[in-house]
């Protein structure tokens, strides 16, 4: 029997969905920080193999979800192409800046990332070899858009200010940082895929910053280029896109990019999504992650409203976003057994 998450990806409607969440390998989880504590810091963590691997399976041992994410980081490809890589603790990433046409020169061409990124692919292999055999491993990338506002700002930003700033200031290197992400990130992927990833999942966590005509440029057309480059190379490998607060735009995304499934953000309701988004095939989401956290009847009321609003199509239960670390493990269980009764 083939797996749930394939199959659900494959189109089929199944009468219980399958569960995963984004981020559940994460600090929510003790043993999580007991592991993280050990390695040090997150970086070091991405890179040890077998810390990595232990990671991503204490969510599968814990609550038994139908898919695995590899543990990594969106920002551990522009660390391969040459940028400075550093983690503030409690206030998120730093890099060195991408502004000029020289700096973008500066960095490293796509060939050099695998020497970066061998840790990752091995994390990968242990996993293909230590999960369930019912469970899917799913490797991911972030989206060029997403990973270019992190290099151009050197970090986080609420608005993504400064990519926006270089995309009108300087178009020309603004879209050849797209490219050479693009280019990069089938190459990443690839790899993922060849070291045992089933799945794979593009993170465009800011999308919803683009607006027009920039919103076909820089997050439909590379997405579109890299699930053709990957299907290219591994004919039916199965792609979830993630345009988060893409709104309307989520509409249609699937068939224009080729994505297998649309994961869909809290910002829309599961019964628009259902009406407008599913009817082109599967989708993933979304609920609220902050109900992980005040839990209650609320919880057990929203998961049901959302695997009800998306029962009639192929679906997988996640969560709008990333649960954060202030929800409660036992939130996890109670959407969990909601769900499979
Ligand atoms: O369990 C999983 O989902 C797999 C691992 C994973 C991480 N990051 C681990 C992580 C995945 C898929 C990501 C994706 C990621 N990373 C995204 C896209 C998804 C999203 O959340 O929108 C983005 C934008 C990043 C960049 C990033 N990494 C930021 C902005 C931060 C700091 C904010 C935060 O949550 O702390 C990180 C750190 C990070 N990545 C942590 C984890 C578990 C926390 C690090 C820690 O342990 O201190």
């Amino acid at each position: 029997m083939t797996k749930t998450i394939l199959r659900a990806l494959a189109g089929e409607t199944l009468p219980v969905p399958p569960i995963w969440m984004m981020r559940q390998a994460g600090r929510y989880l003790p043993e999580y920080r007991a592991m993280r504590a050990k390695a040090g810091d997150f970086l070091s963590l991405c890179y040890t193999p077998d810390l990595a691997a232990e990671v991503t399976l204490q969510p599968i041992r814990r609550y038994g979800f139908d898919a695995a994410i590899l543990f990594a980081d969106i920002l551990l490809l522009p660390q391969a192409l040459g940028a400075d890589l550093w983690f503030v603790t409690g206030e998120g990433p730093r890099l060195s800046t991408i502004t000029t046409a020289a700096e973008l020169a500066a960095l490293k061409p796509k060939d050099a990332i695998h020497e970066t990124l061998a840790p990752v692919y091995e994390t990968v292999r242990i996993l293909a070899q230590e999960l369930p055999k019912d469970t899917t491993l799913i490797g991911f990338a972030g989206a060029p858009w997403t990973v270019a506002t992190y290099m151009i700002a050197g970090r986080g930003t609420p608005d993504q200010g400064p990519a926006h700033a270089l995309k009108a200031a300087d178009r020309t290197t603004f879209a050849a940082l797209i490219d050479l992400l693009t280019e990069a990130t089938i190459d990443y992927l690839s790899a993922q895929v060849e070291a045992g990833a089933e799945v794979v999942k593009l993170f465009d966590s800011w999308a919803g910053s683009l607006k027009g005509a920039d919103f076909d440029d820089f997050a439909l057309k590379p997405a579109k280029r890299i699930i053709e480059g990957l299907k290219a190379r591994h004919p039916g490998l199965p792609v979830i896109a993630f345009p988060r607060e893409a709104g309307e735009r989520y509409v249609g995304f699937a068939k224009v990019t080729g994505a297998d499934c649309v994961a869909i953000d809290n910002s829309v309701s599961a019964e628009w999504a259902a009406a407008n988004v599913q009817r082109d095939g599967c989708v993933q989401g979304n609920l609220d992650p902050s109900l992980l956290v005040t839990g209650g009847d609320k919880l057990i009321a929203e998961t049901r409203r959302v695997r009800e609003a998306f029962a009639n199509g192929p679906h997988i239960f996640n969560l709008g976003h990333g649960i954060t670390p202030e929800a409660d493990p036992e939130n996890v269980a109670r959407m969990i057994a909601a769900i499979r009764g």
